[in-house]
């Protein structure tokens, strides 16, 4: 039984009292598992005694039966079984582990130590205190160690123990410690750790980690429990500004309604003047509620329900501040992201950014550049790969609260989604805003796109062809756009080849620059679409992501996306342009369908095969089915009769048009009336 089972045996309300008195530290333990990792946390809790003894007694068992430590304990056991688990999917991937010793309570976040974890690294540390970066003695500080101090640093904590570990497999031998300790520091100086301790260890053995070693008379620091539980972290946040994020508004009933969250940080009283953000909307604070009664004050990580003196709305994502201590918004701003994804990061590329309860569409921008972990030294990149970290630039489509990492974990922080998988792909610290969204304001134009598109009795849209290169793209729009110039409707054609002389000229096929190739089309298309043009895309545009972005670029049905679906086979035999040769040849690197990807729309609005489909007969379906829609809009003059679709008239004859516009009493002007008289129709029909 340990001593805190006897404590809790003979006085359970001593017991509390001890424990409520105690200071926390949160710690998180970074290295992989061959460092010896879980050999380390499990030699913890063991020496600590916070093993009960049936968990005692199966580890003894497991450790005969598959541990790889002889007739001792394997320690790893203890917590290599969650991590077992973890492979199959049953647990979370971080595991907080609680002990505590008679001076210190603690939280360690377990998580796994593969290179393909730095996420988990990332979301334990994330609010952690001190940081143990595991090296194992025979290899040395390695890129991994490197990458795991950077990134500790980077999420702000500001103490790590350099845990110099296996010390007993080279015979405690004190120049080893010392040249891994000097390459530690020299590397480290940059990244602005209050404190470094190097600890020499041997986890598995138990030196220095609780005990003090023998074997290693030449160390005279604290051992790793000992630093544990006497360094000082009360860094004091308590003068930092007031936020709470609002979690949810609790309203039970008419005459109740609360404000609940977490408080990220600073104090609040009864009494204080508050203000939300984003609206801007002031009050006071008349009570501040928990589940054990009301308090006067709340600090920092209570979760409490605030009510206030004025009924005013509040959202959840809405942020409640000092009145004279808000929060700072924007919607452009700059961040270093450590991209946790096997799918690169790609400027251009739409995203979702979640902010404490917060989340909005946007995309990075810029990436200025990325950090090379192993002399921090800053290297350009056009996208960011698993456990990469850049300094980017965001764009929001809406402000959002914040504040720098620096001044707040908390609310400086957020993740980025993948907006067809929902997994989370990254995780940014914010650096600063960019104040250029003031300045550009969206200039309000006299004359609307609609009226720009009806002058020309028509209705603006995108004809975005996707499909291989060969596929037929740019003969089928070319056939199209001809027959609506001989319709006397105005077009335009944006074609791949073309626009790959200026608008493109520096993009090449890597997936970065065509994610941008398509992004700025997909704006020139916007564009065109407010000119009132029917406007012809002929690119390759190989990802969804970027096609569904040029989508949501424009109105709802102001986009179709016509599938070109000419197979692989038949592109290459036709070959026109002679690449697919060279690309098989490797004369052509990143060729779509050969060595980079083409993703199949799921749901084009109008799907054609060439096989079976000559390019002509797939012209005309696409005319018809404008007409059909009403884009090619009322009254061709064909002379024949008039003609409704869905109730609307898409076609007439002059001799209908003077009709009716007589019987509506719309007096017919000589000289041109056609265009301007049916639209004064149109208008009176509704
Ligand atoms: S996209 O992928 O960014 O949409 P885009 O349509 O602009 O491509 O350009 C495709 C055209 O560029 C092809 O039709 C072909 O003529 C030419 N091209 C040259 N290199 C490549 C390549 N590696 N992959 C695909 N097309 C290429």
């Amino acid at each position: 039984m340990s001593h805190l089972d006897s404590l809790i045996s003979e006085d359970i309300i001593a017991y509390l009292n001890t424990q409520e008195n105690k200071s926390f530290l949160r710690f998180i333990t970074c290295g992989s598992v061959d460092d010896g990792k879980s050999t380390l946390i499990g030699r913890l809790l063991y020496d600590s005694k916070l093993i009960y003894e049936d968990q005692l007694a199966a580890i003894e068992k497991d450790s005969k039966k598959s541990g790889t430590q002889g007739d001792k304990v394997d320690l790893a056991l203890l917590v290599d079984g969650l991590a077992a688990e973890r492979e199959q999917g049953i647990t979370i991937d971080v595991a907080y582990r609680f002990f505590s010793t008679d001076r210190r309570k603690f939280i360690v976040a377990d998580t796994p130590g593969h290179e393909q974890y730095t996420r988990n690294m990332a979301t334990g540390a994330s609010t952690a205190d001190v940081a143990i970066l595991l090296i194992d003695c025979r290899h040395g500080v390695q890129v991994q160690t490197r990458r795991h101090a950077y990134i500790t640093s980077l999420l702000g904590i500001k103490k790590v123990v350099v845990a110099i570990n296996k010390m007993d497999l080279n015979g405690f031998d004190q120049k080893v410690f010392n040249d891994i300790e000097i390459e530690f520091r020299q590397f480290a100086k940059a990244l602005n750790f209050d404190d470094i301790t190097c600890i020499p260890m041997s986890a598995l053995e138990g030196d220095n980690v609780t005990t003090r070693s023998d074997n290693a008379p030449w160390y005279r620091g604290p051992t790793l429990l000992e630093y544990l539980e006497t360094v000082n972290v009360d860094t004091d946040t308590l003068d930092h500004p007031f936020r709470l994020p609002v979690q949810w508004v609790n309203r039970p009933n008419l005459d109740f309604r609360g404000f609940a969250g977490t408080v990220a940080s600073g104090t609040v009283s009864a009494g204080d003047g508050i203000i939300v953000i984003p609206s801007g909307k002031r009050s006071t604070v008349k009570s501040i509620v928990t589940y054990d009664g009301e308090l006067e004050h709340a600090r920092e990580d209570q979760a409490v329900t605030l009510t206030l003196d004025d009924e005013i709305d509040i959202s959840r994502g809405d942020i409640i501040c000092k009145k004279d201590d808000p929060i700072a918004q924007a919607d452009q701003c700059q961040a270093h992201i450590l991209w946790m994804n096997d799918n690169n990061m790609y400027p251009g590329r739409q995203y979702l950014f979640k902010f404490n309860n917060k989340t909005v569409p946007g995309s990075i921008m810029t990436l200025k550049h990325l950090v090379d972990v192993n002399d921090l030294s800053e290297k350009v990149g056009r996208t960011l790969a698993l456990n990469e970290v850049g300094v980017c630039q965001m764009s929001l489509s809406h402000p959002v609260a914040f504040d720098t990492y620096v001044d707040n974990r908390h609310t400086g922080s957020f993740i980025v989604i993948d907006r067809q998988t929902n997994a989370t792909v990254g995780v940014g610290m914010l650096d600063f805003a960019l104040r250029r969204a003031s300045n550009v304001v969206w200039q309000d134009l006299d004359v609307s796109k609609t009226e720009r598109a009806s002058q020309k009795n028509q209705k603006a849209v995108v004809l975005w062809f996707t499909g291989l290169s060969g596929c037929g793209k740019s003969t089928i729009a070319n056939l199209v756009e001809k027959k609506l110039l001989d319709l006397g409707r105005h077009t335009f054609t944006l074609d791949g080849d073309n626009v790959r002389h200026g608008l493109c000229r520096d993009l090449g096929f890597t997936q970065a620059d065509r994610v941008e190739n398509i992004r700025r089309i997909g704006e020139v298309a916007k564009l065109m679409i407010d000119s009132g043009l029917i406007t012809l895309t002929s690119f390759i545009s190989p990802f969804r992501s970027e096609r569904r972005m040029a989508r949501r670029l424009v109105d709802k049905d102001e986009f179709i996306e016509i599938f070109i679906d000419t197979p692989l086979e038949v592109c290459e035999e036709r070959d026109a342009k002679g690449l697919y040769a060279r690309a098989r040849r490797g004369e052509i690197r990143n060729f779509t369908g050969i060595n980079s990807p083409y993703q199949k729309p799921k749901r084009a609005d109008i799907h054609i095969k060439t096989v079976e489909t000559s390019a002509e007969a797939a012209a005309e379906r696409i005319v018809k089915y404008l007409d059909d829609r009403g884009y090619l809009g009322a009254g061709q003059f064909d002379g024949g009769p008039a003609v409704y679709t869905r109730g609307r008239l898409t076609k007439m004859s002059e001799m209908d048009v003077v009709a009716l516009a007589e019987s509506m009493g719309i007096e017919v002007s000589v000289g041109n009336p056609k265009a301007d008289t049916i639209r004064k129709i149109l208008n009176k029909q509704g």
